[in-house]
């Protein structure tokens, strides 16, 4: 198949971009793995290894352990750290000056940028810490009252439950639960266990785009469109989808979501984002108190106190290595990993696979279990003898192991993997 010439623009005005990056022995890097493929699909560099190779050389990554729990947090390519300690040393130099007068102006551009990522406007978008950070400031920020309902799922994050659960207990909301069997490969079942749940006192119902356990992708859209049309709100958890796969908030559509970009985006450590419609800022109060609480204004949600400005500068650079990559091929890559083990294992005897493998169901995170071996027990093996970090989980209804590849990721890296699972089957 041949590049289209909008392919082959887009590609160029990419290598341009990457002048912005601060280290020039990683932009020549790049630059060279990207002009390398500049005749090729997206699908062709997806399967391509020199390709993801070069990549993986602008990560500084353990050479004794195989990380394959890119879910928990992300690693920071070099040049996110590199701009991390930068503007760290420039702070410690007069503190008061370069953060509040220097770094603090930063921000802006930041928002913007992030802004057009996400397809939305930039007096939509705060930056604070975490995806915690970003719902809790909803969950807590709404005028709620006693009797008010809120729909959510039983496989939601413990922080966004514990929240909801907090505000139940002093405001007396009432929580009406999802429980989600997974993996699902019906769409349309889970709209219908969400709506199912609606009645005239619901106030908001709560997504998580992507389930972190098994790495599940919900019908988010189709949720938020469900509650849209009985005017009741909707907040989306994008902790595992933003910077993962290719998705519009404004096609979206829900009122408000928050996601860390310390996970997919590989910003630094404790940087997140917070979007709210522009029209429902005025009705959310900010978690840390603003002199007009009840304004319009997106900043109010950044009155956050000292913090590390150079950690939130670092995200900028973070944006830089993420569009020289460009979400498609990095999402396409993603699925062509998880695709690549999961194939591989299936149809061992005694493994089964908790996670659904179409495009719309998921893309990197997969999960899998062993029978007569509890997630703990393989995790353990996988790390004593193969040196594999994964993630045990075990949640509610689901149980097993969660894989996390991310773009650095080999397939040699994924054999071993695979070879892990098949020994330990054999012997279970
Ligand atoms: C679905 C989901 N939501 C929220 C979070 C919380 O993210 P953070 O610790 O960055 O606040 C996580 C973390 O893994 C998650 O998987």
């Amino acid at each position: 198949m041949s590049l289209s010439r909008r392919d082959f623009v887009q590609k160029l005005s990419t290598i341009t971009a990457l002048s912005a990056l601060i280290n020039p022995v990683v932009a020549k890097n790049l630059r060279d793995a990207i002009e390398d493929t500049a005749l090729m699909t997206d699908k062709e560099i997806a399967e391509n290894e020199n390709f993801w190779r070069k990549i993986r050389d602008t990560f500084g990554l353990s050479s004794t352990m195989i990380n394959l729990n890119n879910g928990g947090v992300s690693p920071q390519p070099i040049v996110v750290q590199e701009a991390v300690e930068k503007y760290n040393r420039l702070s410690n130099e007069i503190p008061s000056y370069y953060m509040w007068r220097i770094l603090d102006k930063g921000r802006e551009p930041i928002r913007q940028r992030l802004a057009k990522l996400t397809d939305c406007s930039a007096e939509e978008i705060a930056i604070n810490r975490n995806t915690s950070e970003a719902l809790e400031t909803i969950i807590f920020g709404l005028e709620l009252k006693k009797g008010d309902e809120i729909i959510l799922s039983k496989q939601d994050y413990p922080n966004m439950i514990n929240a909801y659960k907090q505000r139940a207990m002093r405001d007396g909301i009432v929580l009406k639960w999802v429980s989600l069997e997974l993996p699902q490969n019906n769409n349309e079942d889970i709209v219908q266990q969400y709506e199912s749940l609606i009645t005239s006192k619901t106030k908001l119902v709560h997504i998580t785009h992507v389930i972190n356990w098994t790495g599940q992708i919900l019908p988010a859209k189709e949720i938020v469109e469900v509650a849209a049309k009985k005017n009741i709100e909707t907040i989306v958890d994008a902790a595992h989808s933003f910077a993962h796969f290719d998705f519009s908030i404004k096609d979206l559509n829900c009122d408000y979501l928050g996601t860390s970009l310390h996970k997919w985006l590989c910003a630094p450590f404790g940087t997140g984002m917070l979007f709210v419609k522009k029209e429902k800022i005025k009705n959310v109060y900010p978690l840390l108190a603003n002199d007009n609480p009840k304004s319009s204004n997106i900043r109010k949600f950044e009155s956050l106190g000292t913090r590390s400005f150079a950690t939130e500068q670092g995200i900028d650079q973070a944006i830089t290595f993420h569009e020289a990559i460009g979400i498609k091929k990095k999402q396409k890559r993603l699925h062509h990993l998880k695709n690549y083990w999961v194939n591989k294992v299936k149809n061992i005897s005694n493994v089964s696979i908790n996670t659904p493998q179409k495009k719309n169901l998921s893309c990197a995170i997969a999960n899998f279990s062993i029978k007569n071996r509890t997630p703990i027990e393989i995790c353990n093996i996988l790390q004593n003898d193969y040196a594999i970090h994964a993630s045990n989980t075990r949640a509610e209804n689901i149980s097993g192991v969660r894989i996390t590849p991310h773009i650095y990721t080999t397939k040699s890296e994924l054999d071993i993997l695979v070879h892990a699972i098949s020994e330990i089957a054999e012997k279970s």
